[in-house]
């Protein structure tokens, strides 16, 4: 089968092979991929200048925000058919007896193994999955829809389970990728009273997405000072949470200038930058920072659910679909700010 594989802690050691279908071994399935959408994280990947606390397996599939359906079932599975439609979590494996994994924060299990790093992932045409991450993607959702499930299931962890966006909040979101763009769906979800995304030069698509999507302001940090702005909103005081969805490190300092005193930074971006300045204002303001990673079982019911009952909109931010040939164009109109999410698709029509 096709797989997009990463086979060297090399800047470009990217490549489609050919390698053998896995099997559907004791306690496992075989997911047939239909589309499974590009991260951020796939990029870095590529580049080699993903987080130095993500360390790979290689060669490793890359991939993680998979749909498809169910093609083979392993030995003493139950409950689950060929043919079924699923969406997998991202922890391929974890240890299921940490003090972590027993009080269901398995995202947070010091022995996880993530798909597309630490275990074969799903860009390729099968996928070996533990029932344990297996989600049924409701009828009326699209499998195209249903493979961004993961990076909204970050979103909503981020806004929803560590943050928590108060109806009538002023929420500023740093980053307009998709990780950005999906939280601000999520914030205004919440009830959030103003919402301000911010973006750098590459942005202006996204921005203008953002706007469709509801952000009240939208604002290019390389040409206006953030700041301004949100002094003339609600009592001037500053944002009751910033969401930093940028992945570069001068984006805390801006946020620390944001947010309000007792207000809140959820720190979703993140990156192998050392910091350079001080943290004092977190200090002096009595600012929560709030490290959000990744999501577990409970979050991708709720967004699954949510995409079903059309409160949230991934077909409005999936810029393209590509044949698993062309992962390099797909890869590089998101990294360009050309689309929001591309995805591959590995069966059906691409456009
Ligand atoms: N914690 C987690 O579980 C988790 C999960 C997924 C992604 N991430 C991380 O979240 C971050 C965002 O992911 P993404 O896929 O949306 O990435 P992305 O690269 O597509 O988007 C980043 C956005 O931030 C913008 N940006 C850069 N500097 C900025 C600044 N100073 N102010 C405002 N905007 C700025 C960029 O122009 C871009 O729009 C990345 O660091 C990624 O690794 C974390
Ligand atoms: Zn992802
Ligand atoms: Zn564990």
């Amino acid at each position: 089968m096709k797989a997009l594989v990463k086979y060297a802690a090399a800047d470009g050691a990217v490549e489609v092979r050919d390698v053998p279908v896995p099997e559907a071994s004791p306690g496992a399935v075989l997911v047939r991929v239909h589309t499974v959408g590009v991260c951020g994280s796939d990029i870095h990947m590529w580049h080699n200048s993903q987080s130095k606390s993500s360390v790979g397996i290689l060669p490793v599939t890359l991939g993680h925000e998979s749909a498809g359906e169910i093609a083979a079932v392993g030995a003493g599975v139950e409950g689950w058919t060929v043919g079924d439609r699923v969406v997998c979590e991202t922890a391929a494996s974890i240890c299921g007896r940490c003090a972590l994994c027993r009080a269901g924060r398995y995202n947070l299990c010091p022995y996880r193994a993530g798909y597309g790093l630490k275990r074969d992932g799903a860009m390729a045409e099968f996928l070996v999955a533990e029932p344990r991450v297996l989600h049924r993607i409701p009828d009326g959702v699209s499998f195209e829809a249903a493979a961004m499930t993961e990076p909204f299931a970050v979103a909503f962890n981020a806004v929803v389970e560590r943050a928590g966006v108060t109806p009538g909040d002023l929420v500023v979101i740093q980053g307009a990728g998709a990780i950005g763009i999906l939280a601000l769906q999520v914030a205004i979800l919440q009830g959030a009273a103003t919402t301000v995304v911010l973006g750098t030069d590459i942005d202006a698509g996204r921005l203008a997405t953002a706007r469709t999507l509801g952000a009240d302001h939208v604002l290019n940090v390389q040409r206006d000072d953030p700041a301004d702005l949100v002094r003339t909103l609600h009592d001037g005081l500053g944002a009751d949470l910033v969401v930093d969805a940028t992945g570069v490190s001068v984006a805390l300092q801006t946020g620390m200038q944001l947010v309000r005193p007792a207000g809140s930074i959820a720190k979703v971006g993140w990156g192998p930058q050392p910091l350079g300045f001080t943290i004092d204002p977190l200090v002096k303001k009595a600012v929560t920072l709030y490290g959000c990673y990744s999501h577990t079982w409970n979050t991708w019911e709720r967004v699954l659910r949510l995409f079903a009952d059309g409160r949230l909109h991934p077909e409005r931010v999936l810029g393209g679909r590509y044949p698993i040939e062309d992962w390099q164009e797909a890869f590089t109109a998101m990294q360009e700010g050309r689309n929001v999410k591309s995805a591959l698709s590995l069966r059906g029509e691409t456009r």
